[in-house]
């Protein structure tokens, strides 16, 4: 968790809620925002209040599985809720620029499914906007709360690979498919936050293919080569047209090798104590020879809690606490500047794309109000 604090006056509940419970609002009740009521509903001391939808039948459906939830066809049943203080975006990604201006505007802290919105430059505009108005802005990159990738982050952060060479990376499944969003925006949205998380650092350029083999202009699959400094190297293959649904990633250091695979009900992380050794050539002095050296194989115990409850959690100590969530609006934002690049990249037929600077602030027609992150730091 990032221990930046931001005004304490900028978001604490009312005092006077109903009975002192934390109330959300969840807009998209379609396939993933039902996961976000029930778990919002199973934490202690909050509640989801309102959920809405545009369709009457995804509100009947959340009404039969949610007792006393109220339901509703506009989005001013929750942003006008002054009951309400956090709110779940769950809609289409091309529909949440939108719906997180006008929670922000409301004065709601904010959790958005990913991708954050469709471009960079309407990320920056909702990152500013929550800074000025003191609003907490998480966005669902559920990896970063996912187990498996915690364990491996804290053997990186341990140094246990030594010198990072490469990460590969594949998400693949038969489905879902989507019309809004490429393969690239919807299913590598996740490894790219994965790698961002893992390397702490932004890629330089994304050198990427991908066909639409389904409906025009819509990647179904896709293959991203991205460059990080350092001669890091990773290589992430998407596709929601595979008959295996596949989610495993493999960092290579020069002292082991880490392999997560997300289905393995054994456990999800394996460690590999193996690597290559140089050794003087018996022949010629001078040279060496590349032996591969082969050690144990660690399966460590990794706790087997839901990721999604555990974002929800963490959105909630930080509405709380007002400090800033680790998938918050920036790391979103680099996110999506590394999706931008992916896609210039398929645009162009796979020519090295940068990874474009982050978009200027926005320009404000009036003075801004005081920030409201304190000794903020470019992530
Ligand atoms: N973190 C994850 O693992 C994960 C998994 C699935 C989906 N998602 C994300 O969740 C979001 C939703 O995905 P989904 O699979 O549930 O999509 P979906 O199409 O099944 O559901 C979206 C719902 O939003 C409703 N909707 C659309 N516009 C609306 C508006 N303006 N106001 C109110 N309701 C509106 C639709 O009627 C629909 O029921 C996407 O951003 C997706 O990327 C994340």
């Amino acid at each position: 968790m990032v221990e930046q604090t931001i005004r304490r006056d900028g978001g604490a509940f009312s005092s006077t809620s109903d009975d002192m419970e934390y109330q959300v609002g969840v807009i998209g009740c379609g396939e993933w925002g039902p996961n976000h009521i029930r778990n919002f509903n199973s934490i202690p001391g909050c509640r989801v209040r309102t959920c809405v939808d545009l369709r009457e039948e995804r509100r009947q459906a959340v009404s039969r599985l949610f007792r006393g939830l109220k339901t509703s066809g506009d989005v001013r049943a929750v942003l006008d809720d002054p009951k309400i203080h956090g709110v779940v975006v769950a809609t289409p990604t091309a529909t949440h620029f939108d719906i997180v201006r006008d929670a922000l505007l409301a004065g709601k802290d904010v959790l958005c499914e990913k991708p954050l919105a469709p471009t960079a430059d309407e990320c920056a505009v909702l990152v500013d906007l929550a800074e000025e108005r003191s609003r907490i802005l998480m966005v669902g990159h559920v990896f970063l709360y996912n187990p498996g990738i915690r364990r491996l982050r804290e053997s990186l952060l341990h140094d246990d690979c030594g010198r990072i060479y490469y990460v590969h990376a594949e998400r693949t499944n038969l489905g879902p498919f989507r019309r809004d969003v490429s393969a690239v925006f919807d299913l590598a949205s996740h490894d790219v936050s994965i790698l961002l998380f893992l390397l702490a650092a932004m890629p330089t350029e994304v050198s990427a293919r991908g066909e639409c083999y389904l409906q025009p202009n819509v990647q179904d699959v896709a293959f991203l080569s991205i460059a990080f400094p350092n001669a890091v190297l990773a290589n992430v293959h998407v596709s929601w047209l595979d008959p295996k649904k596949v989610r495993r990633l493999t960092v290579v250091g020069d002292r082991k090798m880490i392999a997560w695979d997300d289905l393995d009900a054994t456990g999800p992380i394996r460690i590999y104590d193996k690597g290559v050794v140089r050794s003087s050539s018996y022949r010629d002095y001078g040279e060496f020879q590349l032996l591969a050296r082969e050690g144990d194989v660690t399966i460590p115990r990794v706790a087997g809690a839901e990721p999604l409850k555990l974002q929800s959690e963490q959105f909630l100590r930080c509405v709380r606490e007002r400090v800033l969530p680790e998938s918050d609006g920036r790391f979103a934002l680099n996110v999506v500047r590394v999706l931008e690049a992916a896609q210039r990249s398929i645009a162009q037929g796979g020519a090295p794309s940068a990874v474009a600077a982050r978009p200027r602030a926005t320009p404000r027609s009036s003075p801004p109000k005081p920030i409201s992150v304190a000794e903020r730091t470019e992530r």
